[in-house]
């Protein structure tokens, strides 16, 4: 009976160490997985969640192929949504990123503001967040692990600085519109300073009219018609990119006026429409804005992943085009 009850001991404690070994090789086996951000995958592939603003222009389009392809190079398994310019798509996206555990969650925020409680979210959850294209006005800087993207203040005083130079001998008032990016949007509210600040070198430059054309080819049509028919005397447009620079060229046209002669159009971004519009003479300048930021950002996503520390801003490397410049660029553009 003795050896009996020792053996039911032994066999007890035996069960007791056991179970403690599989809890903490399980465990062990998480951590391991995830490189310490959160991911819950065994097959060693990035599971990286990225919520798009939208397909709003030529540009955005050109974003998203650059990502879709890159995750494939890269072999980052990409789960991908469309916000369809809604803020309020995009919180419900990384929501559900959050909820699949992906390793790694990236998205253009549509507008700045509004960010903070779905990033802390993120953040309690272990998942690395990166910003792409697009920043928010986050004062917790922790709540994200790095910016890649364009200076957009840089891009709408580059614009401005041209026109500057080009009006530099005007004796009158140079009266200017501008279609701006949809309310709130980085590019928006930072375009729209960056050219107001390189303008104000020349107080005849003045701009009469400024509303959102909301980045797409229809508003900024619908906007300019609205423009051509308040005010008589219209000398520039300013764009905050080429689809609505586009979408205003066939309102300048229908109203009897010579885009790129009668008004000066000045648009951002660089996509082939726009470099075709400009070497055709009817633009006459674009601020390039690069879309191809796909393969920096899986590059990005595998570093954060690894616990690896990246530079809080990632600046893209961009350039202006005339008209000269655009036909000598546009056989060779990519986007
Ligand atoms: O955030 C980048 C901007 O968004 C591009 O300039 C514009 O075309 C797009 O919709």
């Amino acid at each position: 009976m003795r050896k009996m009850r020792m053996h039911s001991a032994q066999w007890r404690a035996a069960t007791v160490l056991a179970s403690v070994l599989l809890v903490g090789s399980m465990a062990a086996c998480g951590n391991s997985d995830t490189g310490g951000d959160g991911g819950t995958k065994d097959d060693g592939k990035i599971t990286m969640g990225f919520s798009q603003v939208g397909a709003e222009s030529g540009w955005r389009t050109a974003n998203t192929i650059s990502i879709k392809e890159s995750a494939t190079a890269a072999g980052v398994e990409l789960k991908f949504d469309d916000a369809q310019q809604k803020q309020e798509n995009q919180i419900k996206a990384i929501r559900n990123y959050i909820q699949q555990k992906v390793d790694v969650i990236a998205f253009s925020p549509v507008v700045e503001s509004g960010w903070d409680t779905v990033l802390k979210e993120a953040k309690d959850a272990g998942i690395p967040v990166i910003l792409t294209d697009r920043s928010v006005d986050s004062a917790d800087k922790s709540l994200y692990k790095t910016f890649l993207g364009s200076d957009f203040v840089k891009e709408g005083k580059l614009a401005g600085d041209w026109l500057v130079e080009q009006k530099k001998t005007a004796t009158g008032p140079v009266n200017i519109v501008e279609l701006q990016g949809n309310t709130g949007a980085a590019p928006a509210n930072d375009r729209k300073k960056g050219f107001g600040e390189a303008i104000a070198a020349n107080p005849n430059l003045k701009i009469i009219a400024s509303q959102p054309g909301d980045f797409t080819r229809a508003g900024g049509k619908q906007v300019m018609e609205q423009f051509l028919k308040a005010n008589k005397q219209i000398d520039v447009l300013f764009a905050h990119n080429d689809d609505m620079g586009l979408g205003a060229l066939e309102a300048i046209t229908a109203a009897g006026k010579v885009p790129g002669k009668d008004i000066t159009i000045i648009t951002v971004d660089a996509v082939k429409d726009g470099m075709q519009a400009l070497a055709d003479g009817k633009f006459n300048f674009i601020a390039e804005c690069s879309p191809l930021l796909g393969p920096q950002l899986m590059d990005l996503a595998k570093k954060v992943h690894a616990g690896e520390t990246v530079p809080a801003r990632i600046e893209t490397q961009e350039t202006t085009f005339t008209q000269a410049q655009a036909k000598e660029a546009l056989p060779t553009r990519k986007y």
